[in-house]
């Protein structure tokens, strides 16, 4: 068999692990919820929930992921030869395909307006921005091409492979994402009226922090970790057997939060300044800030167009790396447990994404009407991998760890055979054990209940 490939090193495993975690969620779900459910208030439950329910089930895929150095599937399967838990691989392999499919779309959506930035068209009459939103994701053609493009260039990224794809695309771009991102905090803080923004995100206000955020954080926190489907377990299976599971998971959790805040920082004084309401999802990036750079430039007018640009080619560039991590681990289980080709393998699974993507894309416009259990199929989609499958894997991950393997071998893969991370072991697996999937089970219950 072809030797498989691996991350070079350190800084390239916490790049492609930061490229996977960073992305839509940071950008459009993060600030809204924060300024909702009590500024500082919620960044601190947020910060409890990524460390005691989304970190463990961070270093449970990476344990699993390396010591079975394959795939979800393989993974489980060579772990825990003959038993039902390989169906667990196979569930991972399902819900990223999906995942895909409704985040490339969105991926699509900005594609279409970084080529809008780039032709100025934000800075035409209000008119032609206000509602533009509404009959672009309407529209048959354009969202279906804008899809089509994004989806392409993370297959593209994906061929490449694990070095010369992933890892080279994600050592350059994830330094440039930081670096624009804080272009465009600095520029949003110099807006005259920025202060409310800011208020807006630090204020704590420990009244609204009630069971719905506390379930909110954990929802926000494991897709913005990336977890539940496999994404970080076959990352890990591409570390070297000296990386450091601990350090890597910290790491790219310290990233993704400081990121996020920064998002929240280059957001919301730019939404206030303009004395907008702040809104979550898509209507706060694709409606309110074309309008917002239109509307407010300092210096000059085309200063607002450039930050317009700069904003878009962050989206899009945050959304392809993510979509990469996603697409890896349909490719490598069907690489490695179907016998395809790489290339063989990329095309089906893009072909599939692709098209349920399509019934993604028109379902905000001719398919509106289709209904599933109440939701549009974009919307079913995303509740459904949100809600259920990524919970769910990410419980069935910990269990797996906590209570399928030996301890002593989870040990040693955490350890690097009892070489560091020694003193913080017991803890860990004590939160892989007992608290992070009783926390889940709890907030999956409230949230039916609710
Ligand atoms: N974490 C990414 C974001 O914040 C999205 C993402 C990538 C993801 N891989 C995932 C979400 C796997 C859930 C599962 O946008």
């Amino acid at each position: 068999m072809k030797e498989r490939e691996h991350f070079g090193s350190r800084a390239a495993v916490i790049m492609a692990l930061a490229g996977s975690a960073i992305g839509l969620g940071n950008i459009w779900r993060f600030p809204y919820m924060v300024g909702e459910h009590g500024g500082a208030a919620f960044i601190i439950v947020y910060l409890a929930a990524s460390l005691f329910l989304a970190l463990p089930i961070f270093f449970a895929e990476s344990i699993i992921g390396r010591s079975g150095g394959s795939n979800t599937y393989g993974s489980m399967q060579k772990l825990a030869p003959g038993t039902g838990w390989k169906w667990l691989g196979l569930l991972t392999i399902i819900s990223p395909i999906i995942i895909l499919s409704y985040y490339s779309v969105v991926g699509g959506w900005s594609v279409e307006y970084l080529f809008k930035a780039l032709a100025f068209d934000f800075s035409g009459s209000d008119a032609r921005i206000e509602g533009f939103f509404g009959r672009f994701i309407s529209s048959v053609w354009e969202p279906i091409i804008a899809h089509t493009v994004f989806i392409g260039a993370v297959a593209g990224v994906v061929l490449g492979g694990v070095k010369k794809g992933i890892e080279k695309f994600t050592k350059i771009t994830m330094p440039l994402l930081f670096f624009l991102i804080l272009v465009l905090v600095v520029y949003s803080l110099l807006l005259p009226g920025a202060g409310e923004g800011v208020r807006y995100l630090v204020k704590p206000d420990f009244s609204k922090l009630d069971v719905q955020a506390v379930a909110a954080a954990m929802g926000q926190a494991f897709f913005s970790l990336s977890l539940g489907v496999g994404t970080v377990l076959t990352y890990a299976s591409y570390m070297k057997a000296d990386e450091n599971i601990f350090a890597s998971g910290l790491g790219t959790a310290a990233a993704d939060l400081f990121f996020a805040v920064l998002a929240g920082f280059a957001i919301m004084p730019a939404v206030f300044a303009a004395g907008i309401a702040p809104g979550a999802g898509p209507g706060l990036v694709f409606e309110t800030l074309p309008y917002i750079f239109n509307h407010m430039s300092l210096w000059a007018s085309w200063v607002g167009a450039l930050v317009a640009i700069v904003f878009f080619f962050t989206i899009l560039v945050a959304a392809l790396t993510s979509a990469i991590s996603i697409m890896e681990v349909g490719v490598a289980y069907l690489a490695e447990e179907k016998g395809r080709s790489r290339k063989k393998a990329v095309l089906e699974i893009t072909l599939f994404a692709w098209v349920v993507g399509v019934l993604c894309s028109l379902s905000f416009g001719p398919l509106a009407g289709v209904q599933l259990l109440g939701n549009s199929i974009f919307d079913f989609l995303d509740k459904l991998c949100s809600n259920w499958l990524l919970p769910l894997g990410g419980l069935l991950f910990t269990l797996f760890v906590g209570w399928k393997m030996s301890k002593a071998s989870v040990r040693e893969e955490f350890t690097n055979k009892g070489k560091r991370n020694t003193r913080v072991f017991g803890l860990v697996y004590f939160l892989m054990r007992f608290v992070a999937p009783i926390g889940i089970v709890i907030v999956f219950f409230t949230n039916l209940l609710l």
